[in-house]
């Protein structure tokens, strides 16, 4: 069967050789146009005058456009309409689109915006937490609270209580290749090319942007040179630009951003402060726990309500709280509007209880992992079905003896029958962290290695080395549960080729191989009969977001859905030809078997042509057993969880604040893979970007509201050098408890989170140079490092 194979990925060879095409690629007729957006220049005010002249006469240029110049909707935002595509008299962030050039060159565009002269009667602009409390900015009102038992009688009664505050910066997606979109006028309407991760929302905006119906607008993607959340909505104000022009003009538009207009306009992931109230008992675990989430949203809401509500979702992440409460602001900035990012918020609310179990640790002089073991949710009978392909049979039918691991080794109990559940209200019942952390321990060689540091950091006075192990439960499903649904389109042509679509976009996650190993596999033919073809939403229609990391579990259902009605049809006719069951037919190695004959599928695909069958479907998969009431904070938002744990070894150079991630074992949970290869690329990638986020990436605005990091030369991704120098990634065999795709996972997102033990390694590093919590911040700079460590040693 082609699932369960390590497949390479369908456009593996394309990438490595530069031959994959993107919408830049794509050859333009000779009168297209191109455009860029003036931007503005203050980070909140009024615009009292405007001359465009200088902009208009510039070489190239064919229209200049404002808002008043736009015939229908002038907004681009994915949820409140709140988000004009082009300024309306007042700005709200340094790098707000404010007009719109149209000219014959890309560089004719961008250089004729810059000759705008614009005047503002500036408004005090709020830039951080603070000044947004203090005003009182906010969406929704006032903040969100979700709570379960009495947390702040537990705090009070427990012997110890510990409290802290926690930042953590945003990050940049730096997607490869930049926000794109293309139009062509259309009989009707308009084609349009988008680099977006939401076809069906590029195909909403520009419909009410030109005054047409959606069926007048046609949205077609093929691949994202990679999107992480930041082509979820941060695509339609060049899409819809571009649709603006070939509808007005009659002329094909093409508009792309520039590196740093893409920093300077596009959303980013949100930072976060997390305050912390924790009450614990002499052997460290947490009695009570309050959280104070203050989450920086930017101008307009984008996607920030679903993104701190999915912190708040992962405040707990693998840890069984009784009394807890969680308080959450949303809080309105004048800058970039942030979006969505990997992990979807999930990140920062994780984080915010990774630090509590450091701080806890330090605190009592207790090892991590020890306090974050006696903290886990319990592992359930059954929680990991046996799955007959598994290669490590010995972790199968439930708990796996933990005491081995010393004395201090806790097992909690999972066999009484008891039910747990998360600060949202939602039973826990596919827990298997227990025996996941025990086996990751036992591989990494943890508590050994754990000695050997504490002995070499005394004989070391300026290197330092850390080590943590930190673990991930991560949500799947969208929590706006209409968007868990999905739709195929699969033609089956007279030669048995087949063709297939789905409502999924391509970011390089993986998503059209995979789902192409589905078909594959209904068929019973290889992967190659299949062709992959682009997203399009005249071929599905009405799609969701390729997002929460539910690519495959969504579309891949779908396709498998569409598929066995077509083998169904096909099985009962060849059946009915060969006096035989329809049951009884075997689609396999290519060939179908009926009644003791041996076709090949394409003489099967043939024959059923020939006998007036159809061979083409629509597919259709919604997920089940999910339901949220967000306003009370309960109810099953999830279908099941994803899980995974991760332990980095770091060391720090206690004079510079630089550090190195030496090496990182992880062990993570995609259920009964769809493809092990896509599977531990994701991994590898999403760790790498995970202790991006929380070591060298960091964003930085000035006072007056300006991006100063807006280029690769002032903001630093992981480079090929910074990965771990021994990095083993192996994947938890286990099929899902819940009837998914082949009793898979999503993977795409959760393993992001596994950077989180990067900088709690890197926080051991800190504290191994003082008696002192090094109370280290986020992102992890060496800046950030050096305070550490002179916290650390009593300095500061
Ligand atoms: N992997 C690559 N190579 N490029 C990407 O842009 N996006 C991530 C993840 N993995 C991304 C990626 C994000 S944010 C999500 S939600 C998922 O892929 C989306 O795809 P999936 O649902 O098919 O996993
Ligand atoms: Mo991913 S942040 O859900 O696009």
């Amino acid at each position: 069967m082609s699932v369960a194979k390590p497949v390479p990925h369908d456009s593996a060879e394309l990438h490595v050789t530069g031959a994959a095409r993107y919408i830049d690629d794509v050859a333009l007729p000779a009168n297209a146009l191109h455009l860029a957006f003036g931007l503005s220049s203050a980070a909140h005010g009024d615009i009292t005058a405007m001359d465009l002249s200088a902009v208009k006469a510039a070489p190239g240029v064919v229209a200049v456009w404002t808002a008043e110049d736009l015939p229908f909707a002038n907004d681009v935002s994915p949820s409140a309409h709140d988000e004009p595509l082009l300024a309306t008299g007042t700005v709200h962030y340094v790098g707000q689109p404010i007009f719109l050039v149209v000219a014959e060159s890309h560089l004719q565009a961008r250089k004729a915006a810059r000759k705008a002269r614009i005047d503002y009667r500036e408004k005090p602009a709020i830039l951080t937490v603070d000044q947004a409390l203090a005003a009182d900015s906010r969406f929704e009102g006032g903040p969100v609270v979700w709570s379960k038992g009495d947390a702040a009688t537990a705090i009070a009664g427990a012997p110890q209580v510990i409290e802290g505050s926690f930042t953590m910066g945003g990050q940049e997606h730096f997607y490869l290749e930049g926000q794109a979109a293309l139009a062509l006028p259309a009989e009707g309407g308009v084609i349009v090319q988008s680099s977006t991760q939401h076809p069906t929302e590029i195909q909403h905006k520009v419909a009410e942007a030109l005054g047409l119906p959606m069926n007048a607008v046609r949205v077609e993607i093929r691949r994202m040179g990679g999107g992480f959340g930041g082509k979820e909505s941060q695509g339609n104000a060049l899409a819809v630009s571009c649709a603006l022009v070939a509808r007005l003009l009659g002329r094909p538009a093409k508009m792309r951003y520039d590196r740093d207009d893409d920093m300077t306009i596009t959303g980013k992931r949100h930072d976060f402060r997390i305050d912390y109230r924790v009450g614990v008992d002499a052997g460290g675990k947490i009695q009570g726990i309050e959280f104070l989430q203050l989450a920086r949203c930017g101008w307009s809401m984008d996607l920030s309500l679903p993104v701190a509500d999915r912190a708040m979702l992962h405040a707990d992440n693998a840890y069984n709280l009784d009394h807890v409460r969680i308080e959450s602001h949303r809080l309105r900035t004048n800058t970039q509007s942030a979006t969505a990012y990997r992990g979807f918020g999930g990140p920062q609310g994780m984080i915010g209880i990774e630090r509590v179990m450091d701080h806890i640790a330090h605190a009592m002089g207790l090892a991590p992992t020890e306090v974050r073991k006696r903290n886990f949710y319990a592992e359930m009978p059954g929680a990991l079905p046996p799955d007959p392909r598994s290669t490590s049979a010995r972790m199968k039918g439930g708990r796996v003896d933990l005491t081995s691991e010393g004395a201090e080794g806790f097992v909690p109990d999972g066999s009484a029958g008891l039910t747990q559940t998360t600060p949202y209200h939602m039973p826990v019942e596919d827990f298997i962290l227990n025996g996941l952390v025990a086996r990751l321990e036992a591989e990494a060689g943890l508590a050994a290695r754990r000695d050997e540091i504490t002995a070499w950091n005394r004989q070391s006075p300026i290197l330092k080395r850390g080590i943590a192990l930190t673990p991930v439960k991560f949500g799947i499903s969208f929590t706006l549960t209409h968007l868990n649904q999905a739709g195929a389109l699969v033609h089956v042509y007279q030669d048995g080729s087949i063709h297939l679509n789905h409502g999924g976009t391509e970011m390089g996650q993986g998503l059209f191989r995979k789902v192409s190993q589905v078909a594959a596999a209904a068929f019973g033919v290889d992967v190659d009969a299949v062709m992959i073809t682009a997203t399009d939403t005249a071929k599905v229609p009405n799609t969701s977001a390729t997002a929460a990391s539910s690519g495959s579990d969504l579309n891949g259902m779908a396709v498998k859905d569409a598929c066995d009605r077509i083998r169904a049809r096909m099985a009962e006719y060849l059946a009915q030809q060969h006096q035989s069951a329809p049951a009884a037919v075997r689609f396999e190695g290519g060939r179908v078997l009926v009644g003791g004959e041996d076709m090949s599928f394409a003489e099967a695909a043939a024959r059923c042509y020939m006998g007036r069958v159809s061979l083409s479907q629509t597919g259709f998969y919604a997920t089940p057993k999910i339901t949220w009431d967000r306003k009370a904070g309960r109810g099953r938002p999830f279908y099941y969880f994803s899980y995974g744990a991760s332990v980095s070894e770091v060391v720090i150079d206690t004079l510079t604040g630089e550090n190195r991630i030496l090496r990182t074992d992880i062990l993570h949970d995609a259920g009964a893979s769809l493809n092990p290869a896509i599977d531990i690329g994701q991994v590898e990638g999403a760790y790498v970007q995970g202790a991006g986020w929380l070591t060298t990436e960091e964003l930085v605005w000035d006072e007056k509201g300006r991006l100063r990091t807006h280029a690769p030369s002032t903001y630093k991704i992981p480079a090929c050098s910074d990965r771990p120098r021994v990095f083993n990634v192996a994947l938890y065999d286990g099929a899902n408890r819940e009837e998914t795709i082949y009793r898979s996972k999503a993977v795409g997102e959760p393993p992001f989170m596994h950077g989180i033990s990067v900088f709690m390694a890197l926080s051991q590093a800190c504290a191994a140079c003082g008696p002192h919590y090094p109370d280290l911040q986020a992102p992890a700079t060496a800046e950030a490092v050096l305070a550490a460590v002179k916290r650390a040693r009593g300095l500061a």
